[in-house]
Order: structure tokens, then sequence, then C-alpha cells
């Protein structure tokens, strides 16, 4: 079968701020695409990219889940032992994880969480317009999560800066990735040194990991490393979540009043906020071997361009999928990936966002958008820069 290539730039600071007005394209232009610009594959579909994310012995994440490829490149920091690790070496650093992040002590700590929410939007209903995005998305997440791994107080403001870098360098070496490096050497320096044995408050998931290592279960080294992964993917990913879930109910006013009859509703509402709204819009994986998907062989060592925000909205799979409909079973969605690299943290994404709306419901009559949001431009999360709105008060 011919192959579609496409001649434009997904990288483009124009495409990556208004992503989903291109997906359809690449969508439609086969199962697998060619991306002139970059040499390499790319995939939008939703089986395609769910079976990919599933093939884990094809589609591997050792070489890098980022347009570089770590057998031929320098990665600029040192791999994650999770996201860029196969099994084996996956299966063991997973295991510690899973039972670092289990769920009955981040059940026990939701209450406290709720109560936090609550206060949080106490202090913005009417009070006019206010941007959201540092106001709530960037300050609930910062309100709970440095104090669940165990961060020093000072210097917390690093991890938004560092988080945003680590995103952009899965991308092209553009301007985008080149200004974030040179701007976040001190927000890297400060996540790095808070990663350490000795930085990391008692009683926290820090602590636990190291635990781990005293039980041999990894290296001193590697538990340093699997901290970091907390810090790297546990901040920009749930404040772009939070921007995002309120977003959609400013966009949809009557998806808002749908939920305030039924706030049962609400743990289906934040699943549809994760499909549609698309916070991470892709990865790499890299082929093992020498693949066949659906009349395109796809040669071993190539690189290819998951779209999981594409095939969360594709509607070969979902019907009507443009449409934000807090009624629909978006069960099965990409956003958190697939397989056995599907996101370690997702559970405490979830309960930051059902906190945030269990208090929004219970106080906010109307989510009112007093601008247009803006937003600010990374090489794979479709984050928002400002958020102004207006919660009216129930
Ligand atoms: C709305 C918030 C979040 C979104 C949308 C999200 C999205 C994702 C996605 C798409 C993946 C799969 C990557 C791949 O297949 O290559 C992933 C993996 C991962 N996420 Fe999340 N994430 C979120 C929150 C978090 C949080 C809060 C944490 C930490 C507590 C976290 C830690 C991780 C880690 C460590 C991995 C790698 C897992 C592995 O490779 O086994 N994420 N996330």
């Amino acid at each position: 079968m011919d192959l579609s290539s496409i001649t434009w730039d997904p990288y483009d600071e124009a495409v990556l701020a208004d992503p989903f007005a291109h997906h359809a394209v690449l969508r439609d232009a086969g199962a697998v695409v060619w991306l002139e610009r970059y040499g390499c594959f790319a995939m939008a579909r939703y089986a395609e990219v769910r079976a990919a994310l599933t093939d884990w012995e094809t589609f591997v994440s050792g070489r890098g889940v980022g347009l570089a490829d770590f057998a031929r490149e320098e990665p600029w920091r040192p791999p994650s032992l999770l996201l860029e690790a196969d099994p084996p070496l996956h299966g063991r650093t997973r295991g510690v994880m899973n039972k670092v992040v289990a769920l009955p002590a981040l059940r026990a700590l939701q209450p406290k969480w709720v109560e936090q929410a609550h206060a949080l939007v106490a202090g913005l209903v009417g009070t006019g317009p206010f941007d959201a995005v540092p106001a709530l998305a960037e300050a609930f997440p910062l309100s709970v999560f440095p104090a669940l791994v165990g961060l020093r107080e000072e210097g917390r403001e690093n991890l938004i800066p560092y988080g945003t870098t680590a995103f952009n360098a899965f991308g092209p070496r553009n301007a985008l990735l080149t200004r974030s490096l040179e701007n976040a050497a001190t927000a890297t320096a400060w996540v790095m040194e808070s990663c350490r044995r000795d930085n990391l408050l008692p009683g926290g998931w820090g602590e636990l990991v190291y635990a781990a290592a005293d039980h041999g279960e990894c290296s001193e080294a590697e538990a340093e490393r699997l901290v970091r992964s907390l810090l790297t993917a546990g901040v920009d990913t749930t404040v772009n979540g939070i921007a995002n879930l309120v977003h959609a109910f400013a966009e949809n006013p009557g998806q808002w009043r749908k939920l305030r009859a039924q706030p049962d509703l609400a743990r289906k509402a934040i699943e549809e906020s994760l499909r549609w709204g698309g916070v991470v819009q892709t990865f790499f994986r890299t082929t093992s071997r020498a693949v066949d998907i659906a009349g395109t062989t796809i040669p071993e060592g190539s690189k290819v361009l998951l779209f999981l925000a594409a095939a969360n909205r594709d509607p070969r799979h979902w019907s009507d999928p443009d449409r934000f409909d807090i009624t629909r079973s978006a069960s099965g969605h990409v956003g958190f990936g697939f397989g056995i690299h599907q996101c370690l943290g997702q559970m405490v994404a979830r309960f930051e966002a059902e906190a945030v709306l269990a208090a929004l419901i219970a106080q906010v009559g109307e989510i009112r958008s007093t601008a247009p949001a803006t937003r600010r431009i990374n090489n794979t999360l479709f984050a928002l820069g400002t958020l102004p709105v207006e919660l009216i008060a129930a």
C-alpha cells in the first residue's frame, strides 16, 4: 500500500497551538503515515495507536519515547527507568513503584485533599475574573503533590519549569526545546538535588522508594532516578489536566449544569476530559523488528510517533468525538497511555481532579469564561497559558 507523506511540521508552533485542527488530516491519510520533516513514521488512528502501545515487544520504549533514538544519540538526561525502559528492567522498576503508589494510602489522603480543594475554591468564588491556571490548576497540585512525595518546601516552584522542559525534550531540538533548556537549568538542578535521599522528608513516597532500595528491590542510584520520574511526570500533567477540566466546563456550560444536577457523573466527567482534552498529545516508540501495519512495512529501528490525543478523538472509534460529553463512556481512552507503560500516577491525577471537581460542584453555579484562554506551547503537552474565568456562587 502507498504510504502517505505528511510534509507539514507537527511541531510547528502554530500546529502545537491548535493540534486538533490537524489530526483529521493525519488520521485520514492512512493507518500509518510518513513524517517527511523528521524522517519517521506516525500513527493517529485509535486502533493502531492502542495496538502499538500494547505491543511493547515491537514498539519499544528503551530507545526513548521522544524523537531522539537513544541507540544513536546521547539522551539529554539519564533515561527514565520506567518510561524509557523495556522489560525485564521495566517490570522490576514498575513493580517497585506500583507498591509505592498503592491505592489504600492515596484513598486515606482523599478527605484531606477534598478539604484543601474546598478552601482553595472558597477563596476564588465570587471574587470576579481571575486566571484559573495559576490560581487553581497550578495551586492545587502544588499544594498536595510535593507533600505526597516528601519534597522540601523551598524551591517547589521549580517543578513546573522542569516538567515543561522534560516534555519539550520528547520533541525535536526546535526553538521551543532550546529555550526551555536554557531557562530550566536552575529548575533541573533543583529537581536532581531533591531526589537525593537526604533531601526527602520522612513519610513521603520518596522515602518509600529508598526503603525499597534498602530491601534490595533496586539500587540506591536507581531509587534516586525513580523519584525523579515522579517529579517529571507528576506536576505539569495534572496542572494541565485540571486546567483542561475547568476549561471544558467553561466552554460547555450545559455540561456544567448537567454535572451539578447529577454530581455522581464526576468520575465520568474526568475520564471524558482526559479523552477530549489531550493533555499528553504524543509519545514515540522505536520498532525492534520490521512490522507490517495495515499493509505498510515499518522497518526495524524506526521511530514511530503515536498521536494519543488524535486517537482519543478518532471518529472510527468514538461517536461525535469532538463533543465534550460527560455522559459518554470514555473508558478505553489512551490519555494515560495503554499497556505496560500506562500512567503510574493515574490515580493521583484522578484523585486530584475529583477533589477539585467536588469543591467546584459544591460551591460554583457557573464557570464563566471572561476572555479567550491562551496556550503555553509545548512539544508534547497541550498546555494552557491563561484561563480567564469567573466563578459564580451556587
Ligand atoms: C492528567 C495527568 C496525567 C496524564 C495525562 C498522564 C499521562 C501519561 C501517559 C500518556 C503515560 C504513558 C507514556 C508512554 O506510554 O510512553 C504516562 C506514564 C507515566 N506517568 Fe503519567 N500522566 C499524568 C499524571 C501522572 C502523575 C500524577 C504521575 C506521578 C505520580 C505520573 C507518572 C507517570 C510515570 C512514572 C509514567 C511512566 C510509567 C511507565 O513507563 O511504566 N503521571 N503518563
